[in-house]
């Protein structure tokens, strides 16, 4: 890992006034670290009633399929403590649809975009991405590989590292050289380190951690499955150790790779937690689910947590967390800390 990333931020005036907030990585530069998590923001419209999308620094698409769909027999969700079970089943318009409506509705509003795909077969996932890249008009593809291989009993791609593999392939084949790829990634395997090698290798530009985990809840009432699939995807708080801790070992092996971090996402402070595991940005989910606004909030709740712990730019925070043991009193000193009393006790 590049000792620049442990720069010491300036500490001792208190919170800085301004924070640089650029998210540069993969080659992409925005304006902010905040994305919309695929799958629950639609395609941007709705959330811009409430804040400025542009604002942000993009919005993650539902993911997409080559054909419409309309998902799986409801109920498929279920509230569970800090969280939230779903199995909605990748419901969606198909690509044609998604490129005349929401595509164009994005570049319309002048959002940064990232399309998230979806397929049955790793030749699917191939011809979405042609297609996309005849069309144009996004930053960034996210290849959500956490769904069922319908050539593998339903197995899902992300759990084994060539199925994994293969997916990635296919869609840089038939990609624009210049288009930043992220595997999303599902935390159900034993190892994680190795689907994101195994991704990196197959083309990934950077992984995007983690999808939904399996989960299960029974109706006390009915006392069958709540869910009409039986099973679903946990997000929301419940999963953010999870989710923290997988960003932390893709990114302690893997000191360079772009990361987009995700999993119960709710404050500025649960977002600095992943900047500081390795995260260069952040997605939130199921937190818009109950406030609209929490990416464009969050921003800001970020923006000055990083000013109280004194760095001056969001990449300063990049991976801070990893800095060697011996640094810990490089800790920043948050603006409570920071009054003349405590300075003899720090700089001890
Ligand atoms: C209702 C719902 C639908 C989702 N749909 C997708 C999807 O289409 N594609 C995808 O890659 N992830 C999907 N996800 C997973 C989220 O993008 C995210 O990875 C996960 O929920 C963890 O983040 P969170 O806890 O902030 O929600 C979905 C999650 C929820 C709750």
């Amino acid at each position: 890992m590049s000792r620049a990333l442990f720069v010491k931020p300036s500490s001792s005036s208190g919170p800085a006034l301004s924070v640089d907030m650029t998210a540069s990585f993969a080659g992409l530069e925005l304006p902010s670290p905040m994305l919309t998590a695929s799958g629950c923001a639609a395609a941007g419209k709705e959330l811009d009633a409430f804040f400025d999308i542009t604002a942000i620094g993009g919005v993650v698409t539902k993911s997409i399929m080559m054909q419409p769909r309309s998902g799986r027999a409801t109920p498929r969700m279920a509230e569970t403590p800090s969280g939230m079970l779903n199995s909605i089943g990748l419901q969606g318009p198909g690509l044609e649809r998604f490129i005349e409506e929401d595509l164009a509705w994005l570049n319309n509003r002048g959002a940064r975009t990232i399309v998230s795909i979806a397929g049955e077969s790793a030749e699917e996932f191939g011809k979405i991405a042609q297609r996309l890249r005849n069309v144009g008009g996004f930053d960034a593809i996210e290849v959500n590989i956490s769904c069922p291989n319908v050539a593998d009993r339903g197995q899902v791609f992300a759990c084994n590292p060539v199925t994994a593999a293969q997916v990635i392939q296919s869609v840089k084949r038939n990609s624009d050289a210049r288009t930043p790829i992220f595997a999303k990634l599902s935390p159900d395997v034993t190892d994680i380190v190795e689907i994101a090698d195994s991704v990196i290798k197959a083309g990934a530009t950077g992984v995007s951690l983690i999808n939904t985990l399996l989960g299960m809840v029974i109706d006390p009432v009915t006392m069958r499955p709540a869910l009409a699939g039986v099973t679903g995807g946990l997000s929301g708080p419940a999963i953010r150790p999870v989710a923290v801790r997988c960003v932390w070992s893709v990114r302690q092996a893997f000191p360079d790779v772009p990361i987009i971090g995700m999993g119960g996402i709710r404050s500025g402070a649960d977002a600095l937690e992943f900047i500081l595991a390795g995260a260069n940005a952040v997605s939130v989910g199921t937190s818009i689910f109950n406030d609209p606004s929490a990416p464009f909030r969050i921003h800001g709740e970020l923006q000055l947590a990083l000013a109280e712990h004194g760095f001056s730019s969001l990449q300063q925070a990049v991976s801070y967390a990893h800095r060697p043991a011996d640094t810990t009193r490089e800790v920043p000193i948050t603006s409570e800390q920071s009054s003349d009393d405590d300075w003899d006790f720090i700089s001890e």
